[in-house]
């Protein structure tokens, strides 16, 4: 397993993307792995994969501490792959030592947005998502409101921080953000 700091040789090139749900991870961590030519992993999905069950299936059968658990181990299969933009479910950076490890594997990125954003995207299908499912819609704003203020803290500690303030393109403010990074780091 590589551990390592930015700036160190030792680093893979691993860029997270983190940030609330709806936020727009697995679509930017998209196009940027083709703008990077790297391979692209979405965590939810290989969690999906390997487990053979959805996540709300995952989350009505082992409860949420279940799928945290599974996140966590799934999270750090990761070390095998060398190189990878990684878009993670908006809890992962939150829980255990997980933020941490992803510090020393990579670059962590957040997707800052604004939550009326998140709820216009996520009013329509909320019910994949087990945090939500539950949720009136008129109560959406509060619930994310609510998650975010626990989650910022964590957030907060990325390397990069990407202020989404609309429905625009986030590719150049990514590419820019990251070849800042790397000219302040031997990456
Ligand atoms: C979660 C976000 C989801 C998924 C799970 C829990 C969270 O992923 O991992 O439902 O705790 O915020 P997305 O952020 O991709 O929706």
């Amino acid at each position: 397993m590589v551990h390592a700091e930015p700036g160190d040789d030792k680093m893979q090139k691993m860029y997270f993307l983190t940030g609330l749900m709806g936020c727009g991870k697995t679509w930017w961590g998209q196009r940027l792995a083709e703008r990077l030519n790297l391979p692209f992993v979405d965590l939810d999905e290989q969690i999906e994969a390997g487990e053979g069950m959805s996540i709300p299936e995952i989350f009505n059968r082992l409860g949420e501490n279940g799928f945290r658990q599974l996140e966590r181990e799934y999270l750090r299969q990761l070390a095998y792959t060398p190189e990878a933009v990684v878009a993670l479910g908006g809890g992962a950076p939150c829980f255990f030592d997980n933020l941490e490890w992803m510090k020393a594997h990579g670059i962590v990125i957040y997707l800052d947005t604004p939550v009326p954003l998140i709820v216009a995207r996520l009013a329509a299908n909320q019910h994949n998502r087990p945090l939500l499912a539950n949720t009136p819609v008129g109560q959406l704003s509060e619930r994310l409101e609510n998650l975010l203020r626990q989650r910022e803290p964590f957030y907060r500690q990325a390397h990069i921080t990407i202020e989404q303030t609309g429905d625009t393109d986030l590719l150049p403010l990514l590419e820019a953000a990251i070849a800042k990074f790397h000219a302040n780091s031997k990456w």
